[in-house]
């Protein structure tokens, strides 16, 4: 008989989007469950205490709810502070997005490279922890921008946006002492990666983005190896804690997710 648990995938809004397009792409026959916590959003701006707490409490009731084969913390903010609280409190296998410094400190030629995320992220111990292992002989610059996240999420509304909100986002990092020498910019929200053409044309320089999204699908893929799936997968849902923002859900039917519902 085939499995038909889904592939659960959370973060505070649509940012975690950006994992799932490369997760549906390399396992098109995956039920998808896309959970946003819309009433907690944003979580870059709250204290690690409150994300420790919210985040495994949510992601028990989403377990729940859609009985899922296996759990994305598809949110950098949530996987720095709260996955092995998560990984504590839930029998289902999790998979959390953690800053991609170790290909970025691989690309890079110059040496100095910018890792963009959430306050909250980027003044996790986890990311100087990656940066000593991986990026030991480089510079790196971080910068935390709240500013970023809504604008992506205003994109994913069909909102469009002044090129200038994100050259002075870029200038947090570019105007730091050897930004001028940045290379290559980490991703480390998974808001960001959904508007890397609009950063990329207002970065004063080529620069090279990256992010952990390929990388998280070939886990997936990995760890559910062998496993079955439905000859023809349900529409996926998208699931928020909030009252749904309708402006949303064209974009969210682009991502295969027909169907949404409230917690
Ligand atoms: N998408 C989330 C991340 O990867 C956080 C966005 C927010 O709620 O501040 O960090």
């Amino acid at each position: 008989m085939a499995d038909t648990r889904p592939l659960l995938l959370f973060d505070s809004g649509v940012g975690g989007l950006s994992v799932l397009a490369p997760a549906r792409a390399l396992l098109p026959g995956a039920p998808l469950v896309y959970a946003a916590d819309s009433a907690g959003f944003p979580y870059g701006t709250r204290s690690e205490a409150e994300i420790a707490a919210r985040v495994p409490a949510l992601l028990g009731r989403l377990a729940e709810r859609y009985k899922p084969r296996l759990i994305v913390i598809a949110c950098n903010t949530a996987s720095t502070i709260a996955l092995p609280h998560v990984r504590a409190a839930l029998d289902v296998p999790i998979v959390g997005t953690v800053p991609a410094i170790k290909p970025a400190a691989e690309a890079s030629r110059t040496r100095v490279i910018g890792v963009l995320g959430t306050q909250a992220t980027v003044r996790q111990p986890y990311v100087d922890d990656l940066t000593a292992r991986f990026a030991a002989d480089c510079t790196v610059l971080r910068h935390g921008s709240a500013e970023l996240v809504e604008l992506a999420e205003a994109k994913l509304r069909g909102e469009d946006a002044d090129p200038a909100r994100y050259r002075a986002v870029l200038d947090g990092l570019f105007a730091q002492a050897a930004g001028e020498r940045i290379d290559v910019i980490v991703n480390a929200c998974t808001h960001f990666p959904l508007v890397e053409a609009e950063l990329a044309a207002a970065a004063p320089h080529p620069v090279r983005f990256v992010d952990g999204g390929p990388g998280i699908a070939r886990r997936i893929a990995h760890l559910t190896q062998g496993q079955s799936w439905p000859d023809s997968p349900a529409p996926g849902i998208a699931v928020f804690t909030a009252q749904p923002d309708p402006a949303l859900a064209p974009a969210l039917a682009g991502y295969g997710l027909d169907q949404i519902e409230t917690l």
